[in-house]
Order: structure tokens, then C-alpha cells, then sequence
């Protein structure tokens, strides 16, 4: 089993990756850390707390993160995050609520913790911001070389952003950090919108979780339709939602399902780029490539064993 750290700013897809993590008899889920950007972090950890507990997952820890970017003050949700995800984040959808508190340990210290503890054995996949593991950075930087592998879901590549021509959403919240944490040298894989556009989920999909008759099934159903409707509205030549956040799960767990190009990132923070995921130009020449940029998917394959994953875990 792989210990994983989720990083999350939980959302309607980080709802599905969490739940692709607790599907998946591969992955040892050892806390979740939280984020800003779709929501408030506090939030984002309710969320979590909520969302785990539907699962039956109450053992797993859940951790506040950092409330907003390294070079800003605070943190206002975009309007088009609440209209994608719903004002609570998971699509309106009202969750028996967990009875849990997040942890009393900040974000960044149990991160910092678990990569000394677990080394090698760890991944780490936030799919939000990347603020958290900045912070942690600068606060020990030796941890980008005890840490096994970072699995980030953000970034784009090979096509144009979401929130801007070169932006894609989760670097676009904090671009300084993004780039500090591609610069340290940190093994990374970037599962970007070159591929997370390429894994959809419609209704007939959630149709199926329906069926299960269990309340989970039902209530992941109703937040994932959310998704898929305003999907509709804000990308309607895709047929479907994106499955973003647990596309990084599902690469963490199998890298197999894409193809990785070899690469030195780094993000643009200056000028009419800032957020731009990109190539560094002075490691151009450098044989050793930290990072690894995926630039297709086995969307099929993805697609059957995300199904079987969450379907096999809402039946219960
Ligand atoms: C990313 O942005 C967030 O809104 C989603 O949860 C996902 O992590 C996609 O650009
Ligand atoms: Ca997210």
C-alpha cells in the first residue's frame, strides 16, 4: 500500500478523489490536508470531514491548511468556482455532518512530519493550490529530497487554461508558490488539462451510484450532477465534466494510465503570463528532468477503473 497525503480545496471533483483514494485497496489515505480555492479552507475541511465520513472513512485524519496565497493577505471565492462547485463547494448537497473537528496540527507541519516518517513511501497529491507544500518548503527545505513523488493536479501544457488563455485554475491561485515548489527540485508529475479534460463522467455514469440504493451512492449522485450541469453550461462541446482531482489520484496509484514527459517546470510570475505553466529555459540543457508533465491518458482505461473504484465503494 502507498501512504498518500490528499491536498485538497474540496470541491466536486476533490470530493471524487477522495473518494477514488478510499476505493482503492492501493493506497494507504494517512490524512487530508486542506486548501483554499473553490471554497474557504475551513470549508474545505468540513468538507473533507463530511465527505470521509460518508464514506465510513472517520479514522482518516483531516488537517487546516493555509487560508490564502503566499503573497496575498486573504482569500474571496471566485464567482465561477461557486457556480461550478455550489456555494458549500460540494454542489448544495447537505451532508450528515461528521461530528469531527479538524486536527489541532497545522497543514504544513503534518506534511512536513509525514515526509520525514514515511520518505520514499509517501505520495503527496494536492489537487488545489499549491500554497501548502510552498509553505512547507520554505519551512524545511530538505523535504523535497526525502519526499517519494508529488502527483499535482493543475497546470496545462499542450492547451489553453481554464481561467485565463495560459491559466489553469489551481496554479492560477497562487502562481509564486506553484513555482517555488516546480523550482525545489521535487519529484512531481503534473496531471494537467491536457489530460483531465480528456477523462468525462455525464449522468449515465452517476446514474449508476444511484442504483446502489445506499446513501452514499445517492448523495455522491447528487454532487456529481451539480458538476456535470454546470459543465454543461460553462463547456458544453465536452459532453461531460471533467475528472480533474481523482485523474491525479488514479495517476498516483498507475502511472501507466499516461504518458509522462520528462521535464524541468517552472510557472511565469511576472507579466500578462503570470500562472503559465512552462518549460524552464535555463534547465533546458540539463540531462536530469525533476518533473514530469503528462501529456496523454488512456481515458478508457481511466474511465473503467474510476467507474469500478467509486461504484464498488458507494454499494458499500
Ligand atoms: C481544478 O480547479 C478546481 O476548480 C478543480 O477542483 C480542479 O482541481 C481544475 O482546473
Ligand atoms: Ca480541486
Amino acid at each position: 500500500q502507498k501512504k498518500m497525503i490528499l491536498d485538497l480545496d474540496v470541491g466536486v471533483d476533490d470530493t471524487l478523489a477522495i473518494a477514488y483514494a478510499c476505493g482503492s485497496p492501493e493506497v494507504d489515505l494517512i490524512g487530508i490536508t486542506c486548501t483554499y480555492g473553490n471554497v474557504l479552507v475551513e470549508q474545505s475541511a468540513k468538507n473533507a470531514l463530511d465527505v470521509l465520513h460518508l464514506f465510513g472513512r472517520d479514522d482518516v485524519p483531516v488537517f487546516l491548511g493555509e487560508p490564502h496565497a503566499i503573497e496575498k493577505d486573504g482569500f474571496e471565492v471566485m464567482e465561477i468556482s461557486a457556480f461550478i462547485h455550489g456555494k458549500n463547494g460540494i454542489g448544495e448537497v447537505v451532508l450528515e455532518d461528521s461530528g469531527r473537528e479538524p486536527e489541532a496540527t497545522p497543514a504544513v507541519d503534518f506534511i512536513i512530519d509525514a515526509v520525514h516518517t514515511y520518505g520514499e513511501d509517501l505520495v503527496y497529491v494536492p489537487t488545489g493550490p499549491e500554497t501548502n507544500m510552498a509553505v512547507a518548503l520554505q519551512k524545511d527545505p530538505t523535504i523535497a529530497d526525502e519526499l517519494g513523488a508529488e502527483v499535482l493536479m493543475g497546470g496545462a501544457l499542450t492547451v489553453p487554461g481554464n481561467v485565463s488563455p495560459c491559466c489553469e485554475a489551481n496554479i492560477n491561485q497562487d502562481p509564486d508558490a506553484a513555482n517555488l515548489v516546480f523550482r525545489s527540485g521535487i519529484p512531481a508529475t503534473m496531471v494537467g488539462l491536457d489530460v483531465t479534460l480528456q477523462t468525462l463522467l455525464t449522468y449515465e455514469d452517476t446514474k449508476k451510484w444511484r442504483e446502489c440504493g445506499t446513501v452514499a451512492g445517492e448523495k455522491l449522485a447528487d454532487i456529481t450532477d451539480y458538476y456535470i450541469k454546470a459543465y454543461e453550461t460553462t463547456a458544453p462541446y465536452l459532453g461531460g465534466c471533467g475528472l480533474h482531482d481523482p485523474l491525479a489520484v488514479g495517476v498516483a496509484i498507475d502511472p501507466s494510465l499516461v504518458t509522462i514527459l520528462p521535464i524541468n517546470l517552472m510557472v511565469d510570475t511576472e507579466g500578462p503570463t503570470r500562472g503559465r505553466t512552462i518549460g524552464n529555459p535555463d534547465l533546458l540543457n540539463d540531462p536530469y528532468k525533476s518533473m514530469g508533465a503528462c501529456v496523454e491518458v488512456d481515458a478508457p482505461r481511466f474511465l473503467d477503473e474510476f467507474m469500478n473504484r467509486i461504484t464498488g465503494l458507494v454499494a458499500g
